[in-house]
């Protein structure tokens, strides 16, 4: 058998090729793309399913112990009522919203959007400090302490899920969050040199700005991926180096990306 590493243009008569040769089949890339989209959409669709079926598991636990200040539809919270006139720590069901809020059950809610396992494993360590719930409240309400039980059933669900989203993020290599500031480095590293902050290679520059990229003749908001900045980057003819290729991960990003900004438009 022929060694693996053998030189693949052997026997082709000669050694010279063009970098053009290197440009993927555009229909080809785009089926591609298609189908790792579709998986990841489907994985993400798992993860989702899987998360809010086994919280049933701690339900009636996180009720009773941290919906009072994590759940935006508990209106009125149990220890409220008690502290109606001057109420020292009504407040603390308002912040309790903001950090964390169960009442979609998965994803878990946030202000400022931290990551799913940011959250989880914030929930993990709360629980295993015994910091959660805050003391000012369970020193009225004893019996809402966290316990053995409690403890074991919350790590029950958090742990496999953070497993599980570790691992599709490592595969995906992209947190389900954070798209914006993913894709500004992308184009950072992949486009600006050529097309931004003064460049304007083929006339086309300024792409550090969003909203005129948008507007632009290169992206098309009707038919996100449609647009010339994803049709060139999946065939591979942009940037020009293919050792700049944009990597799968980056494309399924700019994918993402896009048709949220299209979503967006739309709504507004
Ligand atoms: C009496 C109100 C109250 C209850 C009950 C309560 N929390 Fe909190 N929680 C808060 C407040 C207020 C904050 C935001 C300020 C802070 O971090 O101390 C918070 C923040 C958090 C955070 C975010 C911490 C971070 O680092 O961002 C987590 C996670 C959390 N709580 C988990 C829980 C869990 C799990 C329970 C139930 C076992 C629970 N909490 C019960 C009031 C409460
Ligand atoms: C090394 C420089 C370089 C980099 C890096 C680069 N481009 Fe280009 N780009 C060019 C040049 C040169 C042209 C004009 C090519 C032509 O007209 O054939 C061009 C043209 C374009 C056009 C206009 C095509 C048209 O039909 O007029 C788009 C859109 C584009 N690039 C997108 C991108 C995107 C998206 C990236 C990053 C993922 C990128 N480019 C990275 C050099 C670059």
């Amino acid at each position: 058998m022929m060694a693996s590493c053998s030189n693949p243009f052997q026997g082709q008569g000669s050694l010279h090729f063009k970098v053009k040769d290197f440009k993927q089949d555009p229909l080809v890339e785009e089926e591609r793309l298609r189908a790792l989209r579709l998986e990841k959409e489907l994985a993400w669709k798992t993860i989702v399913v899987e998360a809010v079926d086994s919280f049933s598991e701690i339900e009636s636990t996180v009720q009773k112990k941290c919906f009072a200040c994590h759940d935006a539809k508990t209106k009125t919270p149990i220890y409220g009522r008690v502290f109606t006139r001057v109420n020292p720590i009504y407040h603390h069901q308002q912040d309790g919203i903001k950090a964390l809020d169960f009442s979609q059950k998965f994803p878990l809610i946030a202000k400022g959007n931290p990551s799913q396992i940011a959250l989880l494993k914030a929930i993990r360590n709360e629980v295993l400090d015994r910091t959660m719930p805050i003391k000012a409240y369970t020193s009225v309400y004893r019996k809402r302490k966290i316990n053995q039980t409690d403890e074991e059933k919350i790590l029950a669900w958090t742990d496999p899920l953070i497993e599980k989203l570790e691992e599709f993020e490592k595969r995906f290599d992209v947190s389900q969050l954070d798209v914006n500031s993913q894709m500004t480095k992308v184009f950072e590293q992949k486009c600006f040199r050529c097309h931004a902050n003064g460049n304007d290679r083929g006339n086309f520059g300024e792409m550090q700005d969003v909203k005129k990229l948008v507007k632009g003749k290169f992206v098309n908001m009707q038919n996100p991926l449609d647009s010339a900045i994803y049709k060139l980057s999946v065939s591979k003819k942009m940037p020009p180096n293919p050792r700049d290729a944009l990597e799968d991960q980056e494309l399924l990003l700019l994918g993402e990306w896009l048709e949220r900004l299209s979503l967006e438009n739309r709504n507004n």
